[in-house]
Formats: structure tokens, sequence, C-alpha cells
């Protein structure tokens, strides 16, 4: 595997595997990565030639200067895990590399920006926007790869690239979970011993509430979901909807959507955990 600093390398190598006619992947990160990220890779070199994983802490995405500052940053064990992985180019840009001057750009988001993440964290959505646009105009990858623990920032990517007019397929892979439940997350890093006991409780009540939503409304489901988990010490949910798996829009009933979408974050102490479950065949 290559490790590459510049843009300008980048272009090059990468331009040169596509005009000799490989197909690209890509894999945007934040780094410390996970079997989460591993599987996005093994997707992503199972479609593709070339595989190009960005291992990037991307400060225009946190609104919560604390969270930036306390992002786990693993370069040597994550470069261990993406040559085991077979990945073709990590690219591991400094931020002057990838802002040489500021991001101005306000991308129109629209109504999937506009609910959960979008009023919980301002500008989070707009800076995802910024670094992954850079990353696809830098790569122009074929196919790029995300996973579904961050539901509704797929959604956000895919109006992104409506937007620029990326001629790029998004790919959305499944969550990956541990063994007791949890959403594999670069943050879980950060839970106490006790808070990593207690955390798995958010996706065993999630996955409970798909037999609960037989026989209740969505009203009574979402407050079965967020009673159930608050009651758990430590536990506290930040907001739980449940929304519609194409526009992100809360649905009143579960005929207003064809895959209605549990979307969640909690804190697990002052770790900000996110998880979702989709409901189907509801109708
Ligand atoms: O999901 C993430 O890790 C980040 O939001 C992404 C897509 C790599 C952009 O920084």
């Amino acid at each position: 595997m290559k490790v590459i600093r510049t843009v300008a390398e980048l272009k090059q190598q990468v331009g040169a595997k596509r005009a000799a006619g490989c197909s690209i992947g890509l894999v945007p990160t934040m780094g410390a990565l996970h079997a989460g990220h591993i599987s996005l890779i093994d997707r992503a070199r199972s479609d593709n030639d070339i595989v190009v994983v960005s291992v990037f802490v991307n400060p225009t995405q946190f609104n919560n200067p604390e969270d930036l500052r306390t992002y786990p940053r693993t370069e040597e064990a994550d470069c261990e895990k993406l040559t085991a992985a077979g990945v073709d180019y990590a690219f591991i840009p400094s931020v002057e590399e990838v802002y040489p001057e500021p991001d101005t750009r306000v991308f129109d988001l629209g109504p999937v920006a506009e609910v959960m993440e979008g009023p919980m964290r301002p500008g989070h959505f707009n800076g995802v926007a910024q670094i992954v646009s850079k990353l696809f105009a830098m790569v122009e990858p074929d196919k790029a790869y995300f996973g579904e623990k961050d539901f509704q920032q797929i959604a956000v990517i895919r109006r992104m690239v409506e937007l620029e007019g990326f001629n790029i397929e998004i790919i959305d892979c499944p969550i990956k979970r541990e063994s007791d439940g949890l959403a594999m997350s670069s943050r879980n890093v950060r839970l106490t011993a006790e808070q990593r006991a207690i955390a798995p409780n958010i996706a065993k009540t999630l996955s409970e509430s798909l037999d609960y939503a037989l026989s209740h409304s969505v009203q009574e489901t979402k407050q079965y979901v967020i009673d159930t988990i608050n009651s758990y010490p430590q536990l506290e949910v930040e907001y739980y909807e449940i929304v519609d798996g194409l526009t992100m829009q809360p649905i009143e009933n579960w005929a207003d959507a064809e895959v209605a979408v549990g979307c969640i974050t909690v804190y697990c102490g002052e770790v900000r955990l996110i998880d979702n479950i989709k409901y189907t065949n509801k109708k």
C-alpha cells in the first residue's frame, strides 16, 4: 500500500490507473479504523480494481471543538489495518493540503439535512458536503462507500452528488456490530468499561422495538424506545425519530413510508452514540 499525502501525487497516481482502464473505489474515513471500515473496504475491493481510502479528520464538520480535539487519531494502527485489508492507496493529507484556503461553500442540502442531525449539529452536514465533494473531485472514483450507521449522512451525500453533478455511484453498506450488538464506531473507544457494558442496550432496545411496532403506532413505538433507553443508567436519548428512509422526513403512520427507519442518538456519559433500525413490511 502506498501512503499519499498531497493532492498532486494522488491525482497523478490514481489518474495513471484510471488511464490504464482501472475502476476506482473510494472509502472516505476519519481514521480510528475498526471492522466497520474494513467491511466497506472489502466491498470496495470486490467491486473495483483499485481502492483508495482517505484518512482525514475533517475540521469543518465538527460543530464542537472539544469533539474535534478528542477525536481518536491512530495513523500507525490505521496504516497497518489498511495494508492488511489490501488497500492500494491511503490518502492521508494535512488540513492545509485539503483546505489551502477556507472553504466558504454553502450547499443547498434541502430537507434531508433539516431534520435530526441537521438542527442538532449546525454546520455539520455542510462540512461533510465540503470534504466529500473535495475528495470526489480529487480522486474521481467510480464508486464511493459509506456505512449505514450514519444513515442521514448518506442521504446528504446523495443530495450533494446531485447538486454537483458527480458521476459517482454511492454505495451504502450495512452497519457492523460488536458481538453484543453495539454499532461499531470510532467513538466507542472513549466509553468507560461501565459505559461499554451499558451501551449495547441501545441496539437491543431498537431490535426489540421491531416486535413492539407490529402492534403499536409510530408515536407509541418512538416513546417505547425513548423511555426504555432512558431507563438505563448513563444513557440519555438526544432524539429518536422514525423517518421515511428516502426523504428523512418524520412519518406519522407506518403506511407513510416504503421503508421506515428509526434513527437515534444517545449520550452514554459524554460520548454521543448513533444507531438506526429499519422497520420494513409494516404497510
Ligand atoms: O462518516 C465519516 O467518517 C465522515 O463523515 C466522512 C464521510 C469520512 C467525511 O469526513
